[in-house]
């Protein structure tokens, strides 16, 4: 039997977070009008990637960020629309950009109790080719009494509140994991509507896959361990070969990772002995939604959420996936 082809009942993610803070003891509302902010922000960002190449947004924007990136001209609106949107909700008293060499402290009149982390557009490499880009969020509840200080972002991963990301893929979508062992739900950006549709509920990441993904132009840096694991991947004792996938834009290779299963890695080298994700709005979120779909998340000696952070822009090396798939590699490395 077919369903109706208009659905007059639509869970959509307003919708599916309110009724969340409903069911949460104790809960003011306040993170829901964060995620609403965050929401709008994204549906603003997803809107300018899409027309980006009509609207005059490709391309450089003349600036180099803290980490000694050519910053694009979508990157800087995204991070203005993050900053905006969360600072205006009322409910952040502190942020942490990617594009910001400091953190962002919100105005006093402004102030509520969470920190936010963000990765306001990931994988800028790829917007001038129309590749898939993603933006990365983690959310704290500031912990201490007092005027907010940096201290108050450097936190493990496992205490997060909730951490998500947006896919501005062949579609757009949200990844929303709220609360230790709440899960992981996704939603699918509706444009005839401008809602974003619970499509993925409890997302569970394959226990093992057949894919490995990996910047490989960088074989000749790395550990022997991890040169042996591709090894095995590519020309496997047993069984079949992995295939290889690698976009290059970090939300992307890792929704494709929770999708399919699989394994996702930002090594070590050499030449870069943390690797180059950042812990704080790139490797933490992801695998704090990895961690909640199932799967693992390791630095390589490790697990990424128990890293006690020394400052905002630090990397590390980043491992993530399918629970076999990342076991099998940690014996390798070892
Ligand atoms: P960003 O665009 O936010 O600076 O992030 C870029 C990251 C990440 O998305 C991706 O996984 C990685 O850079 C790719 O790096 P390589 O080009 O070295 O493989
Ligand atoms: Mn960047
Ligand atoms: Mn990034
Ligand atoms: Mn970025």
């Amino acid at each position: 039997q077919q369903g109706p082809a208009f659905d007059v009942n639509a869970m959509t993610l307003t919708r599916w977070v309110l009724a969340q803070q409903r069911t949460a003891p104790g809960a003011t509302g306040d993170l829901t009008q964060l995620l609403n902010s965050i929401q709008t922000a994204v549906k603003a960002i997803q809107s300018a990637v899409r027309k980006a190449g009509i609207a005059k947004l490709h391309g450089i924007s003349g600036n180099t960020n803290v980490q000694g990136e050519e910053v694009k001209k979508l990157d800087v609106l995204s991070n203005d629309l993050f900053i905006n949107m969360l600072k205006s909700s009322f409910t952040t008293c502190l942020l942490v950009s990617e594009e910001n060499s400091t953190v962002i402290e919100v105005e006093t009149e402004r102030r509520g109790k969470y920190v936010v982390c963000f990765d306001p557009l990931d994988g800028s490499s790829n917007i001038d080719c129309l590749v898939s880009v993603g933006s990365i969020f983690a959310i704290y509840k500031k912990s201490t009494d007092g005027e907010p200080t940096e201290a108050d972002a450097l936190r493990p991963g496992r205490e997060l509140v909730a951490a998500g990301y947006a896919l501005y893929g062949s579609a757009t979508m949200m990844v929303l994991a709220i609360g230790q062992g709440k899960g992981v739900n996704g939603f699918m950006y509706d444009p005839s509507i401008g809602e974003f549709i619970l499509t993925d509920p409890n997302m569970r990441i394959p226990e093992k896959g057949k894919i490995y993904s990996i910047n490989e132009g960088y074989a000749a840096e790395w550990a022997i361990g991890l040169k042996n694991y591709i090894e095995e991947k590519k020309n496997p004792t047993s069984g079949k070969a992995y295939g290889a996938r690698y976009v290059g834009s970090m939300v992307a290779d890792v929704h494709r990772t929770i999708k399919y299963g699989g394994i996702f890695m930002y090594p070590a080298t050499n030449s870069a002995p943390n690797g180059k994700l950042r812990l704080l709005y790139e490797c933490n979120p992801m695998s704090f939604i990895v961690n909640e779909a199932g799967g693992i998340a390791t630095n390589g000696e490790i697990p990424i959420l128990d890293i006690q952070p020394t400052s905002i822009h630090q990397r590390a090396p980043c491992y993530l996936g399918s629970k076999k798939d990342v076991e099998e590699l940690m014996r390798f490395l070892k």
